[in-house]
């Protein structure tokens, strides 16, 4: 939610009001225009009517921690194969008008580039170049079915969720890449192309979307793949989320890992131009709502309502958190015995930055738990799934060990 204001300096940043929230806000860049616009005058595309693609409910109900694993496909009828599939080109919701919420047509000021005041530039023609932004403004958040649980299961049936009961995801799939857990499962675990794995994880998004609130969010860390060919997996996430799906996107963070992490020292063609190899020292958080960018329920309503409406976030960390490179130390698999497992500061700056305390997150991909220990952390609740009993028996003692401090 960026309202208008000078620069992003300190004298820069205001309070506003609106909607009975107040925010302190700074001049938003060209690029977080684009995840801000609640705007757009005449953008009348027929592409913005066309319906977003419906999830389909889940139909299975997935084991307990403690029950058999199950690590089948769900047959979910009419989920054929979308992955590939150019739906629009740009942000669209399943919109609808709703009593909830402000109106979401409002211009946005901004300036050229290249002037250090930003002042007086009307946007509204950048913005009119895209189908217009439609927000749901309908629909309340579910009460939970079932918090701190981790279920082993596959997590594109995840119908232990209750629909509209998920503020958060936060997640971070199997990359597709050899690891352990890929190989260990043989070929029950890892699918047979790179096709049937976007179309595993086109499944489980579908699923998320499934069980997020109006306003929800994912956040999705990738690394990319390969070098001969390059394969961009931040780019068919985004584009499974965004054109399959119909998630927002809210932007992506560049997540630098350190200097050299990868510790690879495949240069390619060393100091030539024959045939050079980039090296990988980032990886990628996408960002996505689910209909609309902002939550459904103002902070004053969510209060009245007995919901969620506490941040905890620090001023420093939200200054660091809204910028799209995030500098986090990787987490040693050793130490963790989890063959990919992210740092918890990758989690907890996301569950921080985008819900309030008492919200549910979710992973569906839990691995070691990364995710749920950062919940704890901040007074947040976990749901997850994990395939592999052994990690989720990991995760329950890390979470249970540091309950005990
Ligand atoms: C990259 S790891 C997640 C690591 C986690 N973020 C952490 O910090 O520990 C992905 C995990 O997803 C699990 N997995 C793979 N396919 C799955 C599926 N369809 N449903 C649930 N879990 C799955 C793997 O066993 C693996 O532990």
């Amino acid at each position: 939610m960026h309202r208008v204001a000078d620069s992003r300096s300190d004298e820069g940043l205001k309070t506003s009001t609106w909607g009975g929230e107040t925010e302190v806000v700074c001049y938003p860049t060209e690029l977080e225009l684009v995840v801000s616009s609640r705007i757009s005058s005449n953008a009348k595309s027929a592409e913005a009517k066309k319906p977003v693609a419906k999830p389909v409910p889940a139909k299975k109900a997935s084991s307990k921690v403690g029950s058999p694993v199950k690590t089948g496909v769900s047959k979910r009828s009419g989920v054929g194969p979308k992955v590939g599939r150019l739906k629009s080109l740009a942000t669209q919701g399943a919109g609808s008008s709703g009593k909830i919420g402000r109106e979401s047509q409002r211009k946005t000021k901004t300036s050229s580039f290249g002037v250090s005041r930003r002042e007086g530039h009307d946007a509204s023609d950048f913005y009119a170049r895209f189908p217009e932004l439609k927000q749901d403004e309908s629909g309340l958040p579910s009460p939970p079915s079932d918090i701190n649980q981790i279920y082993v299961g596959d997590a594109r049936d995840m119908s232990n969720i209750a629909d509209n009961s998920v503020a958060l995801v936060v997640t971070s799939p199997p990359y597709y890449a050899g690891k352990a857990y890929e190989l260990e499962r043989g070929s029950g675990g890892i699918p047979a192309s790179y096709v049937e794995y976007l179309q595993m994880l086109h499944d489980v998004f579908t699923e998320c979307w499934r069980v997020l609130e109006p306003g929800g969010r994912i956040a999705i860390n990738i690394a990319n793949l390969g070098r001969r060919p390059y394969r961009s997996l931040s780019a068919d996430v985004t584009r499974i989320l965004q054109d399959d799906i119909g998630y927002l996107l809210r932007g992506e963070i560049l997540w630098i890992k350190a200097e050299g992490a990868s510790g690879s020292c495949a240069w390619g063609s060393f100091q030539s131009a024959a045939n050079p190899v980039l090296r990988d020292v980032t990886e990628r958080v996408v960002l996505a709502s689910k209909l609309r960018l902002d939550r459904a329920l103002t902070r004053k309503q969510r209060k009245e309502l007995g919901l969620p409406s506490e941040d905890t976030i620090s001023k420093e960390d939200f200054m660091e958190s809204t910028l799209d490179t995030w500098k986090v130390r990787p987490e040693s698999a050793k130490r963790v015995g989890h063959p990919a497992p992210f740092p918890i500061e990758l989690p907890r700056r996301l569950i921080e930055l985008l819900s309030y305390r008492n919200d549910l997150v979710l992973d569906p991909f839990m691995g070691a738990g990364s995710t749920a220990l950062a919940a704890q952390r901040t007074g947040r609740n976990y749901v997850g799934y994990e395939m592999d009993r052994s990690y989720v028996d990991l995760s329950l003692a890390r979470l249970a060990g540091e309950l005990a401090l």
